[in-house]
């Protein structure tokens, strides 16, 4: 397996992870912001890779937040390695998160998160967007950094196989039809507002978690991928 790090936007990095196993990619976030701020850990096991890849844009003792979409392995399997490799961060998520998850499950006390509440950076400003089982996980939030228009959406978009770093090509069929395979979203009455909500965000680059970077017409997809599980929610109904 191999790791590479690439810039995405104004000192954002994509640190991303093929597993061919899987014909699978996981994708870490770094706002290497005046206050570093790290998106999704990566697995436990995928801490090396991560870690090692991120030395190379600042030291991994810099980093102050950690933040995840949502408690599953993949999101956070390594977070308290990285509460143990930067001694000043902290878990930042969402208070419900917090309260239900993280508390427990983290070796530092958290920073619980009020829904609309914006972290200052100093270079960046990264807002916090709660989207509670969407896409999955009553603790779910997505991240938008306000300098950059980068919406840090996890889940949402998610392909399977190997990816470019950065795409305006399409990314809703992809999604979709990963969708059919995994039925990994928690499509509920919900699920479509909260998509159009964040549909309407200035949002520049999409961050996939599982996907390239998207830089097309954001709120065209957000809103075309919301189209694709309305009827999926409407079949299963
Ligand atoms: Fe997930
Ligand atoms: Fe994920």
């Amino acid at each position: 397996m191999e790791t590479r790090i690439d810039e995405i936007a104004d000192r954002i990095f994509r640190i991303s992870t093929y597993v061919p196993e899987g014909d699978f990619t996981f994708n870490q976030f770094l706002v290497n912001a005046d206050e570093p701020l790290l998106f999704h850990t990566g697995f436990r096991s995928m801490f090396p890779l991560v870690s090692d890849a991120i030395a190379t844009v600042t030291p991994v003792d810099s980093v102050r937040w950690i933040t995840f979409g949502h408690v599953e392995g993949d999101e956070c399997g390594s977070m308290n390695e990285w509460l143990a490799a930067a001694p000043n961060a902290t878990v930042a998520h969402g208070a419900v998160g917090c309260m239900v998850q993280v508390n427990e499950l983290a070796d530092r006390a958290p920073r619980p998160l009020g829904n609309g509440e914006v972290m200052d950076l100093g270079s960046h400003r990264v807002r916090n967007i709660d989207t509670p089982h969407v896409p999955h996980g009553w603790d779910a939030h997505v991240l938008f950094e306000e300098t950059t228009g980068t919406l840090f959406c996890g889940d949402l978009f998610t392909a399977t196989g190997k990816h470019e770093v950065t795409t305006d090509a399409d990314v809703v069929e992809p999604g979709l039809a990963a969708e059919t395979i995994f039925g990994a979203t928690a499509l509920t009455p919900t699920t479509v507002p909260t998509m159009r909500a964040l549909a309407g965000l200035d949002t520049r680059t999409l961050a996939l978690m599982h996907g390239p970077a998207f830089t097309g017409d954001c709120a065209k997809a957000m809103n075309a991928l919301a189209d694709g599980y309305e009827q999926m929610f409407r079949v299963a109904g």
